[in-house]
């Protein structure tokens, strides 16, 4: 599952540094080199602090890589949805936040020579449940002063009863923007080693001891400041596990002989469709993104895939699919992103989670936010991107469910699997865990090999399930994701599944 950014793609910057170039100190390390992580790090280098950041995989690879790239101020039903639970002046400071950040990002890829396509954004109703969702998401953006209008008709092939049209917003290729974000942070004395992950960080009054994981295995260094912009904080500190939900969903490429929808779209109402076009080789591909659950709790995400694809054949004849891919994003419980000290009155270690998949703007006003506290310049819509505000108590109700089911999904993890023993075997493809509480054994078989792994997730002690769809064990309780060996892939966890017998 490769996404149609990842694939075939020439790298156009300098490359990174080896587990060599480690130096024993840096001023300030950011973890992560997403859209939050680099851009936080370019900024910091322009103003002259030293910076090191250490990307786990490779650049680009978790969200940033795999997102759908609309950058956009109307996100689907962000606005009222933020407006209705909070204050109005802070859904204002959200929106400036983001305003701020697609500012930022459309005129570093116009010095950069990134290639941008402006083009109109809807929130639509595809059937008549969805049109109070698409008329309230209008009604939030006109109070906060968005020229937003309602579009009774679209130039679509598919259903549509109505939607909120804000025109001349943007969308790109991630991958081109992170390769020059990268280049600036080079050129300008900054340093970028991948497959190096941080693992342990421990404070003392001579600053952070961090431990990380390379290829030529444990290192410690010292630094003044972290940031990690790891999607999900990896520490636990804060608890920001509990705070945010993670979300997967999928996104496809096609092929398409006719017409291909021009505008940026997303529904309100369920299954949700998103789609985009993207240039490649001088002809345009259609996107189409859905078929979003809770890392770890979809029995099947094959059978959401599979009607994903049957309605955009359905809708645009004689599509082909080139790429399918997946990502996740996570999604706070009181609405805003959670961007600031990992606990309150910290002013070492930093945190930027909580994007509820429009990270393109909220990520690079995180970086903006983050930049501007480290550098005593913060700007004054960051109180939206607070990791601590009183107002969160609001979401607390949703907090304390989402745990509830946490908890509910801890305990079947550890008891489900009883009804699996003497099951063997998982076919010709696919992935079972089974065996009694003391004994579980998590199975499965892709390509013809098969792996063998603990399920007990190393984060807090969660099952895994395995993503048919994605041939992966997932955690359903804060979304670590692993390979079929038990590899780590992301979220909060720090390592990977135990090898099993
Ligand atoms: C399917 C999907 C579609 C989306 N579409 C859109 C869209 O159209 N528009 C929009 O605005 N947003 C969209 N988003 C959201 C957006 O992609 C994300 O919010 C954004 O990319 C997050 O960027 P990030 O830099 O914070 O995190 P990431 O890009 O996930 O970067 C985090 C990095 O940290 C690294 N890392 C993790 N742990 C460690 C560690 N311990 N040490 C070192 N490095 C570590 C990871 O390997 C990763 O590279 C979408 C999201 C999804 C899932
Ligand atoms: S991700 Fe927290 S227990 Fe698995």
């Amino acid at each position: 599952m490769t996404s149609l950014w990842l694939a075939d793609r020439i790298e156009t910057s300098p490359s990174s540094g080896t587990a060599e170039d480690l130096p024993g100190f840096a001023d300030v390390v950011v973890a992560g080199a997403g859209i939050t992580g680099l851009m936080t790090a370019v900024l910091l280098a322009r103003a002259g602090r030293q910076v090191l950041v250490l990307e786990a995989r490779t650049v680009g690879s978790c969200a940033t890589g795999n997102t759908t790239a609309k950058i956009s101020l109307l996100q689907g039903t962000q606005l009222s949805t933020i407006s209705a639970k909070q204050d109005k002046n802070l859904a204002a400071a959200y929106l400036d936040g983001n305003r701020a950040g697609q500012n930022w990002v459309l005129s570093f890829c116009e010095s950069a020579g990134v290639p941008v396509q402006r083009e109109d954004a809807y929130t639509f109703a595809q059937s008549e449940r969805g049109v109070a969702a698409a008329r309230a998401e209008f009604e939030a953006c006109r109070a906060l002063g968005l020229p937003v209008t309602w579009e009774k008709h679209a130039d679509v092939p598919f259903d549509y009863h109505g939607g909120t049209r804000l025109g001349e917003q943007a969308q790109f290729d991630p991958m081109p923007f992170l390769d020059a974000l990268r280049a600036e942070l080079l050129a300008g004395g900054g340093q970028l080693v991948e497959h190096t992950r941080v693992q342990h960080v421990s404070s003392s009054r001579h600053g952070l001891r961090l431990q990380v994981d390379g290829p030529r295995g444990r290192t410690d260094l010292r630094a003044t400041q972290l940031v990690l912009a790891t999607g999900i904080p990896v520490l636990d500190r804060g608890g920001y596990f509990a705070r945010v939900k993670p979300k997967r969903s999928y996104c496809m490429a096609f092929d398409v002989p006719g017409e291909i929808t021009r505008p940026m779209m997303i529904s309100t109402d369920s299954p949700t469709r998103s789609l985009r076009y993207a240039p490649v080789n001088g002809s345009d591909l259609l996107l189409v993104g859905g078929a979003g659950h809770t890392v770890g709790r979809e029995k099947h995400p094959t059978d959401g895939l599979a009607e994903l694809e049957s309605w955009t054949v359905r809708h645009f004849p004689g599509a082909t699919r080139t790429h399918l891919w997946s990502a996740q994003d996570y999604a706070p419980v009181d609405e805003l992103p959670y961007v600031g000290p990992i606990l309150p009155e910290n002013e070492t270690i930093y945190v930027a989670t909580g994007f509820n998949k429009w990270g393109m703007t909220n990520g690079a006003a995180a970086a903006l936010a983050l930049s501007g506290r480290l550098l005593g310049e913060r700007p004054a819509w960051d109180r939206a991107f607070a990791s601590w505000r009183t107002s969160e108590l609001r979401g607390l109700t949703t907090a304390l469910a989402a745990n509830l089911s946490v908890g509910i999904h801890l305990a079947k993890g550890w008891i489900t699997p009883t009804a699996y023993i003497g099951q063997q075997g998982v076919g010709e493809d696919g992935g079972v865990v089974s065996g009694p509480p003391w004994n579980l054994q998590a199975q499965c078989r892709v390509d013809g090999v098969e792996h063998r792994v603990s399920p007990v997730c190393p984060h807090l002690g969660g099952i895994v399930s395995w993503n048919d769809a994605d041939r992966a064990w997932e955690c359903p309780l804060h979304g670590s994701r692993f390979a079929p060996d038990g590899t780590l892939l992301e979220g909060p966890a720090t390592r990977g599944l135990t090898p099993g017998s």
